[in-house]
């Protein structure tokens, strides 16, 4: 496993495995006279997983836009395994291994879960073959080169398997996470991006999709990394390699779960936005049991 590694000085993105798989510099986001990020840095080692985290409005979304080339920064850069890819197109990113996933699901409900992968392999392979697939269903049962073993080997990876001729609205939200994710999977990307995957899920849906990222990134040859924006803190400081935490578009802290979970500034972002904090036999005052930043909460 990569360690954590801070993005704070120039050239900190080379670690001992070579350059990091996305690493952000000075990232400055303006909305007219709103700054939503300012002078953010951030760095994700290659075969690691790096948590989001912040209070409302924060800034962790407009991040993850400009990790992903959605949205131009107004300053700073951001480099994809040592590339300058600042001023590359999300579409382009993508192409060269820049993978997201939506909070909303984005995914075709009549089609099976095996039919998404294949479509999202084909869009990777051949993408002329797949606007004709989606013009033609009937397309889409004649196999492409290579096609039924990668994404075999994603139904399984992702625990599908059981599922693959299911069509994805039958299915419930937690499953179909799992599918968003391995359509992602399925263009082989060196970081996936994950905005709030689990949203929505009740306990057992939460820690079983915690459980998979866990393994999808230790299972990578490849040194895949994640990226993973998530209200829920106590899943994010359980799963994640190092954290980085927003408060009003500023980096207040980075490091490992325990150095994040005890830090004074985070305490105080959390404690002044999620729970009152407690009276301590003593009198004084403490974080709130159960709270966020102790990893017990339900979240921001
Ligand atoms: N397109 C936009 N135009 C103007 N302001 C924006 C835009 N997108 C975000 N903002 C503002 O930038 C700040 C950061 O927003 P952002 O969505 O990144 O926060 P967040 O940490 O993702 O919050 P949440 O946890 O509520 O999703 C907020 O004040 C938000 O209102
Ligand atoms: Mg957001």
């Amino acid at each position: 496993m990569t360690t954590a590694t801070d993005a704070g000085a120039p050239g900190a993105d080379a670690g001992p495995n070579g350059p990091a798989a996305l690493a952000a510099q000075g990232i400055v986001v303006r909305f007219g006279g709103l700054t939503a990020l300012s002078d953010v840095s951030l760095d994700v080692p290659r075969g690691s997983i790096v948590g989001l985290v912040g209070p409302n409005g924060a800034g962790k979304s407009t991040l993850l836009g400009v990790l992903s080339g959605l949205l131009s920064p107004n300053e700073g850069t951001v480099r994809l395994l040592g590339d300058d890819v600042t001023g590359v197109s999300a579409r382009h990113r993508a192409i060269r291994g820049v993978a997201r996933t939506f909070q909303q699901p984005e995914l075709f409900m009549g089609l099976s879960v095996r039919e998404h992968l294949v479509l999202a392999y084909r869009a990777r392979v051949a993408p002329r073959r797949m606007w004709l697939d989606m013009l033609n269903p009937a397309a889409l049962f004649r196999t492409a080169p290579g096609e039924t073993d990668t994404v075999d080997g994603l139904l399984e990876r992702l625990h599908l398997t059981h599922v693959a001729k299911a069509p994805v609205a039958a299915l419930p939200l937690g499953v179909i996470r799992l599918v968003e994710v391995a359509r992602a999977l399925a263009s082989e990307p060196k970081v996936l991006l994950l905005d709030e995957p689990l949203s929505g899920l009740d306990i057992h849906g939460s820690e079983n999709l915690v459980g998979v990222f866990r393994e999808i990134v230790d299972r990578s040859d490849d040194g895949l990394a994640l990226v993973i924006v998530e209200h829920d803190v106590a899943a994010v400081l359980a799963l994640s390699d190092s954290v980085v935490v927003l408060d009003f578009g500023e980096r207040i802290a980075v490091g490992t779960p325990e150095e994040v979970r005890s830090d004074s500034a985070v305490r105080a972002a959390y404690l002044g936005d999620v729970e009152p904090p407690t009276r301590t036999a003593a009198g004084q005052e403490g974080p709130a049991p159960g709270s966020a930043v102790d990893g017990q909460g339900a979240g921001a």
